[in-house]
């Protein structure tokens, strides 16, 4: 699976080309630069993503301003249908009289520079019909033109140091009051309760697939009993019996849990799914390409086949004592953040299908007591910059507050699946500097903020809870194969000095370079799996089951919608992603999820920490 580092993400012109790009390519509806009378041109442009049900509704806006800049806005729009109502909004104060709605900024959105965007939303009920409101207006102006130019320049640009994340909210605005956050368990805990952490406390379920291949392997049953995820990578999957590396199906997997549970004494047990199977999966790549597609009614066959029937089982009151862990749609929502210049994501994101599906599934998991959400939050080396940083988490947060729970529908968040970042490096970090020179401006590092994954995760739940998720928010960080030990891990760091030299001799993370994400050569097993491991993080887990391929190292023929992506070719010479780098994949690799054997074979001898 897996592209990783996308173009968004890499180097500063690329990133900088993408940003302007993003802001050009939005959506269906035009935007128009229009004079007013005396002095600020306003344009600008509303996207409304409905995710609708018989009834109700909950719309997520993005206001982008095309325009000169605002400080202080009113949105304005007129429903079509009388029955049409706001019922609870955030991020703006909410009104709605007769038909006409009106949302007027708050104190920490009210300023929209020149490209600027901001999210806001509601939830709603309607009756008979819900049809799009068309005539949005800001500040009494109409935004249903065509963009002013000069184009908006980006507003962050590489070298300009990160600002402090904005003030944070009231999200929620004040006439209609969020829900509590639950507050930390108490111990002891009974069995079945909700906890703050699912891991706490909790053995890992060990999945007899992964297991048993591990195990088959020389020296595998060292780590043949560690927890690895179950993925449910299409609708096949939910009954079993599907090519790759899972012959369970989700049910087996879950009536093996209770059988695992009740042998390991009073302790609870956590089962992690990974929930996989969006329309234009993968959209920036090609390697995990999936059955749906946004454009053969993928999203609606997404909720009512793959969606209802998974939590239909999870809600089965025989497994109400598991913690069930669901990690939702690894590389879905950033990619509406950096990749819009591809067409599969661009029209992930102009249809809403992205964010629709991801809200469906956390208001359907979010509605079983004993399932805990986490969704993924990509990694450092894609979105570390400022240009990627803070865009991803509000349209995390903004995603987030349009479920029906709200920011109570999620747990935490989990970086790096499937990827290779380090944990940590431990011989440098963002604020080193060799010879008067940040390793920020080398070309490993390259103006990233963050060098390391550990670093990454706290500095992204911070910025979550800056937008308004509760402080109970916690992280996990899959290190199945981010160990990086063996021969070559560097023991000292390098006393170069310059800075290239420094960094290349000191990282262990030994990747040719950090946009290579495909079978990576000279990787080790990370951190067996652990609950409460650092400030912040709820565990490390390993949710890409070691072993299993990451895509073919050329194009192999298959019934699961996978491509053949050219990253996974050791003989590829790479492109803008990665620097033009060759790609580092191992060869003769079999299709994403199956097992290679060789892989795992490397994973053990270089297993950092070493395997005992
Ligand atoms: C990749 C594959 C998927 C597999 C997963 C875990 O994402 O596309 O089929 O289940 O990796 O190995």
């Amino acid at each position: 699976m897996r592209s990783t580092l996308r173009p968004g993400a890499v180097g500063s012109a690329v990133r900088r080309g993408l940003v302007a790009a993003a802001v050009l390519a939005l959506g269906s509806t035009a935007a128009v630069a229009t004079a007013t009378s005396a002095n600020a041109a306003v344009a600008c442009k509303v996207d409304y993503s409905a995710n609708e049900w018989q009834g109700g509704m909950s719309v997520n806006l993005t206001i982008q301003n095309l325009g000169d800049a605002l400080n202080g806005w009113t949105l304005t729009f007129t429903f079509p249908n009388s029955s049409q109502r706001v019922t609870q909004g955030w991020s703006a104060t909410w009104n709605q009289s007769g038909n006409t709605v009106t949302a007027t900024a708050l104190d920490w959105n009210r300023s929209l520079p020149t490209g600027g965007s901001t999210n806001i939303g509601f939830n709603g009920s309607w009756s008979g019909s819900n049809p799009t409101p068309t005539d949005f207006k800001i500040n009494g102006v109409a935004c249903n033109g065509t963009p002013q130019s000069p184009s908006p320049s980006p507003t962050v640009s590489p070298s300009v140091p990160q600002s402090p994340s904005p003030s944070p909210s009231p999200s929620v605005s004040p006439s209609v009051p969020q829900s509590p956050t639950p507050s930390p368990s108490t111990s002891p805990q009974q069995p079945g309760q909700r906890v703050d952490n699912p891991y706490d406390g909790a053995d890992g379920y060990v999945n007899p697939d992964w297991s048993a291949s591990a195990a088959s392997e020389p020296g595998g049953s060292a780590v043949a009993n560690e927890s690895t995820g179950v993925w449910i990578d299409r609708i096949a999957a939910i009954t079993g019996g599907s090519a790759g590396n899972n012959s369970m199906g989700v049910r087996e997997h879950l009536d093996e849990a209770v059988r695992q549970d009740a042998a390991n004494g009073s302790k609870p047990l956590t089962i992690q799914f990974v929930i996989y199977n969006l329309p234009n999966r993968d959209c920036s790549a090609l390697a995990s390409n999936g059955e749906l597609k946004i454009s053969e009614n993928g999203l609606a066959r997404y909720k009512s086949e793959y969606i209802d029937v998974i939590a239909d089982i999870m809600s089965d009151p025989k497994y109400s004592q598991l913690r069930i862990v669901n990690i939702i749609e690894i590389d879905s929502l950033p990619n509406l953040v950096t990749n819009t210049n591809i067409p599969a994501c661009a029209e992930a994101k102009n249809t809403g299908a992205y964010v629709q599906g991801v809200q469906y599934a956390l208001d359907k998991f979010s509605a079983i007591p004993n399932v805990y959400n986490y969704i993924d939050a990509g990694h450092h080396g894609w979105l570390g910059w400022d240009s990627n940083f803070g865009p991803s988490a509000e349209l995390f947060a903004s995603t987030v507050r349009g479920t029906a729970k709200g920011f109570n529908s999620v747990t935490g968040f989990i970086t790096n699946t499937a990827n290779y970042s380090a944990l940590q490096e431990p011989f440098f970090n963002a604020n080193t500097t060799v010879n008067g020179q940040t390793v920020r401006q080398s070309k490993w590092v390259d103006w990233n903020w963050y060098v390391d994954e550990l670093s990454f995760a706290q500095a992204f739940r911070t910025k979550l809870i800056s937008l308004g998720f509760p402080n109970s928010i916690g992280m996990l960080i899959d290190t199945s194969r981010n160990g990086w030990g063996g021969p070559n891990r560097p023991t000292a760091a390098s006393t170069s000095t310059d800075v290239n030299t420094f960094v290349n001799e000191s990282r262990v993370d030994r990747r040719i370079h950090a946009g290579n994400w495909c079978n990576q050569s000279g990787a080790g097993l990370g951190e067996r799996p652990k609950a409460n491991p650092a400030p912040g993080i709820d565990a490390y887990v390993w949710i890409k089951p070691p072993g299993e391929s990451d895509g073919s190292s050329s194009a192999i023929d298959n019934d699961e919608g996978k491509g053949f992506d050219r990253m996974c070719d050791p003989t590829y010479t790479g492109n803008e992603r990665n620097g033009n780098n060759l790609t580092g994949a191992l060869p003769n690799a079999p299709v994403s999820g199956h097992w290679f054997s060789a892989q795992f074979r490397e994973l053990l001898a270089n297993a950092y920490p070493p395997l005992s």
